[in-house]
């Protein structure tokens, strides 16, 4: 997004050279991210248990899925431990691509021993000989040092055969460079896209626990669900689950950008409240605050004080604030353009629709729409959100229901009076 999202790459140093690095932005830190890690730590503690025992050590952290739609991790686990296969595999989900969002690229750059670690732990559990981290395409730079970090833990013995000297515990990582599409960060889009084909969601169920990679039983989990696995292995589950409120534990990292003075990530407890987030990053006079990208929802003032969590307002990690000045709607438009171009186009609801409300927001914010356009706006994006086949279909229309939910003046102000276009009676002209 011009102009916004644009701020907080402002300050981040890229290179292009061999060392490519990025500044991590990094600005609070807590138990996840927090203090140093020792390489293997969680994953000798693992191998003490059963893989059944580090089931009941995620279920009894509550840890959820921290790519947006927090699914329970345990249970996710537990299903895939179960189903019957050739092989099983493990994928992490580094294809982060919600416009605001980069909390994922600074755990990357700042802990991956912790990401390869949660992954050697799923592999133990599950029985999985093969990983795969799918990192976005955009994030090529830090293929480098990513390689590095994983050479380091095959000579700790942490990768390769016998990890920990444990017989026949065998499993390594790849990374594999992902397309350059949002579409592929959706999980079965992202499997077909490793599996060399076109990128296109695949209709779920079966969800990849059952029926992944190469059709076998396959667990996908985000780059900072892997952290935390690993931090509940190392620490315990009731220690994570200490924090955070009743329906979501633990911490959450958060991507704050726009009109702010301090962007950046932060990882905060579960229950903060929007209000809080804004002075911590100096934002007190915003005017909105975009929850969870654009695929999430705008709010305003008068919720600000509604806290962050998944029976509140869930966010996998973006959260972009408008200042005072800035022109709301036409941002949302912004965002429109963003789903209309990143649309795979496999179903008509999501291909047409959001093309299509592209074209009607545009007539509402040039003011030649009336009450009646809003309302057939409104409509598309009803029908947009029951019939899209995947999650990008299904939250393209979010930013303008928000907004019109939430500041319902900016769109009455560039309203006509009247029915401004002459509609067709069908019935008439049947006759
Ligand atoms: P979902 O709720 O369908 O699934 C979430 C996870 O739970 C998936 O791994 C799925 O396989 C698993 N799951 C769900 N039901 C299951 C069952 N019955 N058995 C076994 N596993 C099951 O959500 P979806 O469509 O995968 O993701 C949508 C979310 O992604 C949105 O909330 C959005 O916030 C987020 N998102 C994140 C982005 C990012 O860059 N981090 C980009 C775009 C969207
Ligand atoms: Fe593709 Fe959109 Fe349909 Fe998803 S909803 S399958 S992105 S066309």
């Amino acid at each position: 997004v011009p102009g916004i999202v644009a701020a907080i790459c402002s300050g981040d140093e890229i290179d292009t050279l061999p060392q490519a690095r990025v500044r991590k932005n990094l600005r609070q830190s807590g138990p996840i991210l927090l203090g140093p890690y020792e390489s293997g730590d969680a994953v000798r503690k693992a191998i003490r248990k059963t893989p059944a025992e580090v089931i009941i050590e995620l279920y009894a952290s509550h840890l959820r899925g921290c790519g947006g739609a927090g699914f329970p991790t345990a249970s996710k686990w537990e299903k895939c431990r179960t189903s019957k296969g050739e092989s099983h595999y493990v994928i992490c989900n580094a294809d982060e691509g919600e416009p605001g969002t980069f909390k994922d690229r600074v755990i990357l750059m700042e802990n991956p021993e912790l990401v390869f670690d949660g992954m050697t732990i799923a592999a133990f559990t599950i029985g999985a000989e093969e990983g795969m981290i799918y990192l976005r395409g955009e994030y090529d730079y830090l293929r480098g040092s990513l390689e590095r970090a994983l050479a380091n833990h095959r000579q700790l013995g942490l990768l390769g055969n016998n990890i920990c000297g444990i017989e026949g515990f065998n499993f390594d990582i790849r990374i594999q460079a992902a397309a350059g599409a949002y579409i592929c960060g959706e999980e079965s889009a992202l499997i077909e896209s490793l599996e060399g084909k076109r990128g296109a969601p695949r209709d779920r169920p079966p969800f990849p626990v059952e029926r992944g990679y190469k059709e076998q039983p396959t667990l996908v989990n985000n780059v900072e669900t892997f952290c935390g696995v690993s931090r509940v292995l190392e620490h315990g589950g009731q220690w994570f689950s200490r924090l955070g409120t009743e329906q979501s534990k633990g911490t959450k990292l958060l991507s704050i950008s726009g009109d702010c003075r301090l962007p950046g990530v932060y990882e905060v407890e579960y229950g903060i409240t929007v209000e809080k987030l804004l002075q911590q990053v100096d934002a007190e006079d915003a005017q909105a605050v975009q929850i969870g990208g654009p695929s999430g929802f705008c709010i305003g003032p008068k919720d600000y004080l509604r806290s962050i969590a998944f029976e509140d307002l869930p966010t996998g990690g973006s959260i972009i604030i408008f200042g005072p000045d800035r022109d709301i709607l036409e941002y949302m438009y912004q965002f429109g353009e963003f789903f209309a171009e990143e649309s795979c186009g496999w179903c008509v609801p999501c291909r047409v629709g959001t093309t299509l409300l592209l074209k009607d927001l545009r007539e509402v914010l040039d003011g030649h729409a009336t009450h009646r356009e809003l309302d057939e706006l409104k409509q598309l994006c009803g029908t947009i959100k029951t019939m899209s086949q995947c999650g990008l279909g299904l939250t393209a229309p979010n930013p303008i229901l928000s907004t019109i939910e939430q500041f319902p003046e900016l769109y009455e102000a560039r309203l006509q009076e009247g029915d401004y276009y002459p509609r067709l009676d069908l019935n008439k002209a049947l006759k």
